[in-house]
């Protein structure tokens, strides 16, 4: 390959010229200077593909051959690296990346619905090859998570990873809190300001999060992508009166993707929670990503930053392309693809932690002794029970909290406590987690 001789500039192929795409090339035009004095060599953009050739993106595009398919551009004899910047798990984005693998080109990618569903063979194709395959974009979009992990902290064992995945999702939900508004509110407003897609629903039902939270497992864990195993939930049902009882009770509302080792094999949730304020992730706010992570040696470490845009997605996938015009290169995730080792993922049911509860009640004598004997016979024990006002026969909002208990007991008593009749709601569950 061309760039094995690591004397003359590292030549690139960018598919996809959207956010990212134009991003990537603003800032290698602007940085060029930088760039070659780091790396030793040049990086050139030599080919780019996109839909609408006729679109001004902001970028000057005279020097470089066009591709109307981005396939083909996989194949442009000049590239020594193809990045994809498509998206999407299927179709061009997947073929463009396994036909850039079949052609000896490295690929640089920040699709993480690609990887989710296809990341380990990818690896396994690209590694086979004597390829790299860069994805830092791909996960907490500017947050360099994936050097991190697998370099930075490459000495520990790592037991655990959670954090905000999603910057949509953590500006509703800050926004809902800090405003009092509803969601379908907050939702059209953050489309609006182009922080949510038309189609929201990737987004706010916890998808994205867990196509990052299935790559990031796979880093920190050694094991294959498992994103199937990974338990979904998003936020479309946290109300606004949710955020008055979390602040009541010393919470905040996060959507976390969590990645835990367990006695029962490997945990992997996207859900709201409860996280106490004083922990720092409840303090990360609006468009901000976090991710926290635990090694046996280093103890806790926390990353911070912006999750998304055209400049910080566009500073991972070029730190990306540096570490290949440098020449370094590391096992996709982190040990190689042949190696990483299954692991049991643990169910859902085995969770063991405490949890919030939302309920619309008749208020009526003999209905709250209801919900307790419901709690009670899964020996489900309460800490924290909330009732604001009284409406004799009307519905009111009680909110009880538990101690530690396990999740299979837990659905257990919400579905006897849904059933009864004078529960006019289903009820709403938040876990709580005590970081
Ligand atoms: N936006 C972010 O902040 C961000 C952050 C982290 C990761 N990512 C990931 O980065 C990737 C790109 O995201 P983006 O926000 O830049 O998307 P985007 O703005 O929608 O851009 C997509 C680009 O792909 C091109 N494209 C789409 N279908 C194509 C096809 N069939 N053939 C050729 N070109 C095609 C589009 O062409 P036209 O321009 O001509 O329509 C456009 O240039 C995705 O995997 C996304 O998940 C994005």
């Amino acid at each position: 390959m061309s760039d094995s001789h690591k004397t003359g500039p590292l030549k690139i192929a960018v598919a996809g010229l959207g956010t990212v795409g134009a991003g990537v090339l603003k800032l290698l035009e602007r940085q060029a200077d930088l760039i070659g004095q780091r790396c030793g060599r040049r990086i050139e953009v030599v080919a780019v593909s996109a839909r609408s050739r006729g679109k001004d993106r902001g970028i000057d595009l005279s020097a470089v051959e066009w591709y109307d398919d981005p396939v083909a551009l996989a194949a442009h004899p000049g590239a020594d690296v193809v990045v994809e910047l498509i998206g999407g798990s299927e179709g061009p984005a997947k073929e463009t990346v396994e036909l850039a693998l079949e052609r000896g080109r490295h690929v640089v990618t920040a699709n993480k619905a690609l990887l989710a569903h296809h990341g380990t063979a990818l690896a396994a194709k690209a590694e086979a090859a004597g390829l790299a395959i860069g994805f830092e974009a791909a996960v907490a979009g500017g947050i360099p998570i994936i050097k991190g992990l697998r370099e930075g902290l490459a000495g520990n064992r790592v037991s655990e990873v959670h954090g905000i995945l999603n910057g949509t999702c953590n500006y509703i939900l800050t926004e809902m809190r800090t405003t009092g508004r509803d969601f379908a509110d907050v939702l059209a407003d953050a489309q609006k300001l182009g922080y949510a897609e038309a189609d929201p629903s990737f987004d706010i039902d916890g998808v994205d999060a867990a196509h990052k939270l299935a790559i990031l497992t796979s880093v920190a864990f050694g094991t294959p992508v498992d994103f199937k195993s990974v338990h979904v939930e998003g936020i479309r049902h946290v109300s606004a009166v949710d955020f008055d009882y979390a602040d009541a009770l010393g919470y905040r509302i996060k959507l976390l993707g969590i990645a835990r080792r367990t006695d029962h094999g490997i945990e992997q949730r996207v859900h709201p929670c409860m996280v106490p304020k004083a922990a720092p992730i409840a303090a990360v706010d609006g468009v901000f990503n976090a991710v926290i992570a635990q090694g046996d040696f280093v103890d806790r470490v926390l990353f911070v930053g912006r999750g998304a845009g055209e400049g910080p997605t566009a500073s991972a996938v070029v730190a990306d392309l540096i570490d290949i015009a440098r020449g370094r290169s590391t096992p996709t995730f982190g040990v190689p693809a042949a190696q990483l080792s299954e692991a049991q993922p643990s169910p859902m049911e085995a969770r063991r932690g405490s949890y919030y509860v939302r309920l619309m009640v008749v208020d009526r004598p003999g209905v709250i002794a209801d919900v307790a004997a419901a709690m009670r016979d899964q020996n489900v024990s309460m800490e924290q029970f909330l009732q604001r006002g009284r409406a004799p026969g009307e519905a009111v909002p009680v909110v009880l909290t538990t101690h530690d208990t396990d999740e299979a007991a837990m659905q257990r008593a919400l579905a006897t406590i849904a059933a009864k009749e004078s529960v006019v709601e289903p009820p709403r569950m938040i876990r709580i987690e005590q970081f």
